[in-house]
């Protein structure tokens, strides 16, 4: 198996064009047209039996929840992610109150779709994003008490990118990925 560090050759630019940054222009803000398109994004990717099990918590620089968020990212991420215009912090529910269809076993592959729905209206907007799991999961958690059946999955850092994409993100060719990587060896 080898990976690739061609450049996405005839996908869709806003796909071709993303990256996760490792570093953000502190001085970009996102406006609330911006947040509002992010989000109407996310609300409308598909979802097991239409169950939509995600929410989110958001917080920009000057806002309280932004210095709540701030405080549990892990040194790692805080290095990059305290100067996004947008913390946000992904949720899914996988657990359903009493039901002959068992939504859950979908949350978080629903959740993704969610986020990945929003990184691409980000991109089309001018703006990166880098999702992390760098970042403090029992504190967060302790501090957003979110409802049973409700967990914290990740966060995602958006804002404007400063510089250009690292070394090292390349890709499986996509002839390995219908090769049967998944098979058992011969
Ligand atoms: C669920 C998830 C968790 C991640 N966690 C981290 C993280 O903790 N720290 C980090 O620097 N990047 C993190 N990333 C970013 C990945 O490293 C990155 O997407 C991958 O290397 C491919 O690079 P690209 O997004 O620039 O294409 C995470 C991405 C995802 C989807």
């Amino acid at each position: 198996m080898r990976d690739s560090q061609d450049t996405p050759g005839g996908i869709h630019p806003l796909l071709a064009g993303r990256f996760s940054p490792y570093q953000f222009d502190p001085s970009a803000r996102v406006d609330d047209q911006a947040l509002g398109l992010l989000l109407e994004a996310a609300r409308w990717a598909p979802s097991a039996g239409n169950s939509q099990p995600w929410g989110f918590f958001l917080g920009r620089p000057g806002e309280p929840d932004h210095d709540r968020l701030l405080s549990h990212l892990a040194p790692s991420s805080a290095r990059w992610a305290a100067d996004a215009g947008l913390l946000v912090v992904t949720l899914t529910r996988r657990h359903v109150d009493a039901t002959p269809l068992l939504y859950s076993e979908f949350a978080d592959y629903d959740l993704g779709q969610a986020v990945a729905h929003l990184t691409v209206q980000a991109q089309a907007l001018g703006l990166a994003t880098h999702q992390f799991r760098a970042f403090d999961l029992e504190g967060l958690t302790k501090d957003l008490d979110p409802n049973p059946g409700w967990a914290i999955v990740s966060m995602v850092a958006v804002g404007k990118a400063v510089g250009e994409p690292r070394e090292g993100r390349g890709r499986r060719s996509a002839a390995h990925l219908r090769s049967a990587p998944w098979a058992p060896a011969e």
